[in-house]
């Protein structure tokens, strides 16, 4: 039994859209395959771009993508990602599994994919092996409107109009892949390189955000903000939820009932993450004008059998579903901080929304999540009093019409019936609900609809109160309409 409690006056704050943000990077088939196919590809594209990944993305509204990494991006020239295509340097990425680069997608192939997306830029720029010039180059390729000697190489490639760049990276994991980095030096060379991130656009200044700690690695925050706090506007946590250690990445499907557990677990310490790195940086920071920007989150698990343990492609379940589903959960209950989060990574890696096989494409249980949370986007989070089943987690948002609630039940065989109070009345009730009866349910290419939302009418209600029972090993969402 779980109980929630809500009262209009208690507000958390604005949920940002932004923490359902994506992350796509240049390992595996992210983007060649993924997203990209070329333009005399076979594959139905448009510019280059597949077309069904690109409308099965729009309807998730995804609202920014950070490119081009990951450990990709400390390796990245981006000089090498721009003019006609044929005559591109073909290079070895060396991050991810050796293979040839040929930089066919480079920042115009991204920005004509944000356009298609209607997402915002998060581009990371190369600290790690590139120059302060060569960041400082890149801004004014992408973002100067006028005469410059990059804006003129800009417009010769073929876009006279400047891009707007929302949010820009400064490294990568500085502490490990992107420069094994003291905390003191990445945060003297953050200062150094910002300096030369030119804002060109003052009604739309530059979102600087800072490489931020590996986990819990508590210093480097505290490092980094008492030397570069004012230098930036975001930092930025990568953590993974893995179902044992990392040297022992547990398989994607026929995994025991404890892995279940430990996995959601794993998740879970996002909240714990949040609040001790938060309260770093409320000494530093008190106003909470520097957002906590999650920029990699997610399961990491065994990769598929038979594909490359270099391109990290594995399966999603509705476990995955759960991981989404709580995560996103945490992140709604510290909107103080949480500006930005990206979930790793949108097509083919990691806790992926769509797996591609050639010209087959298909929606995962974590692509489902997105988008039945679709209206806690930008509402307002509720601060609920809550007394939730051990199993339980749950959101609430405030919207024109009422309230949106999601709630998940992670446990594996019992359902959970939850009453919700409302201070205010309540005239209607629609529900939706994703689904698993076995702990591995999954989409594949034979069987694309799996796992797929229904609608769940398993609640009633009286004018101040709702009940719904929600079955184990289930999301479930409920817009109620109220009147004030
Ligand atoms: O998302 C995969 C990798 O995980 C990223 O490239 C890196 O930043 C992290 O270690």
């Amino acid at each position: 039994m779980s109980h929630i409690s809500i009262n209009q006056q208690r507000q958390r704050g604005k949920i940002s859209k932004y923490i359902y943000g994506q992350f796509s990077e240049h390992l595996g088939r992210s983007i060649y395959g993924g997203l990209w196919v070329e333009p005399n590809s076979e594959i139905p594209n448009t510019n280059g771009l597949r077309t069904d990944a690109v409308k099965a993305l729009k309807a998730i509204k995804v609202p920014v993508l950070r490119w081009p990494g990951g450990c990709f991006a400390d390796t990245y020239h981006w000089a090498d990602g721009i003019g006609p295509a044929n005559k591109r340097k073909k290079i070895v990425n060396t991050s991810w599994g050796g293979v040839v680069e040929n930089n066919h997608f480079g920042t115009h192939e991204y920005f004509e994919l944000l356009k298609q997306l209607g997402a915002d830029a998060y581009v990371n720029g190369n600290l790690g092996s590139g120059t302060v010039q060569e960041m400082s180059e890149w801004v004014e390729y992408m973002t100067f409107n006028g005469t410059s000697p990059m804006a003129d190489l800009r417009a010769a490639n073929g876009h006279k109009e400047p891009w707007h760049v929302k949010f820009f990276g400064v490294g990568n994991e500085s502490w490990g892949g992107g420069g094994n980095m003291r905390p003191e030096y990445y945060a003297d060379l953050y200062r150094q390189y910002q300096t030369f991130l030119t804002s060109y656009d003052a009604d739309h200044p530059l979102y600087k955000i800072a490489s931020g700690p590996n986990v819990d690695d508590y210093r480097w925050m505290d490092v980094l903000m008492k030397n570069a706090a004012p230098y930036m506007d975001g930092i930025s946590l990568h953590h993974y939820a893995l179902a044992s250690a990392w040297e022992d990445k547990r398989p994607a499907l026929n995994f025991p009932e404890n892995e279940w557990f430990s996995l959601i677990k794993s998740a879970q310490k996002m909240d714990e993450l949040i609040t001790k790195h938060s309260t770093i940086m409320d000494k530093y920071d008190p106003e909470k004008r520097v957002g906590l920007i999650v920029d990699e989150w997610g399961s990491w698990l065994q990769t598929e059998k038979g594909t490359n343990p270099a391109f990290l492609y594995q399966q999603n379940t509705i476990r995955d579903a759960m991981i989404a589903a709580i995560t996103l959960h945490i992140f709604q209950k510290h909107v103080d901080r949480v500006q930005m989060a990206n979930i790793a990574q949108m097509v083919n890696v990691l806790q992926a929304m769509l797996l591609t096989d050639g010209p087959k494409m298909i929606k995962t249980p974590t692509y489902y999540i997105f988008k039945m949370f679709l209206k806690h986007q930008d509402a307002l989070a509720m601060d609920t009093l809550d007394n939730l089943a051990e199993t339980t987690s749950a959101s609430v948002s405030k919207n024109q019409d009422g309230y949106f609630i999601s709630l998940c039940n992670y446990g594996l065989t019992a359902a959970d019936t939850v009453t919700i109070d409302i201070d205010s009345v309540i005239h209607t009730v629609t529900g939706e609900m994703l689904r698993g009866t076995q702990m591995d349910q999954h989409n594949d290419f034979d069987h694309p609809d799996a796992v797929a939302p229904e609608a769940f009418t398993a609640t009633t209600h009286n004018s101040h109160q709702l009940t719904a029972k929600i079955p184990p090993m289930s999301v479930v969402t409920l817009q109620v309409n109220t009147e004030n």
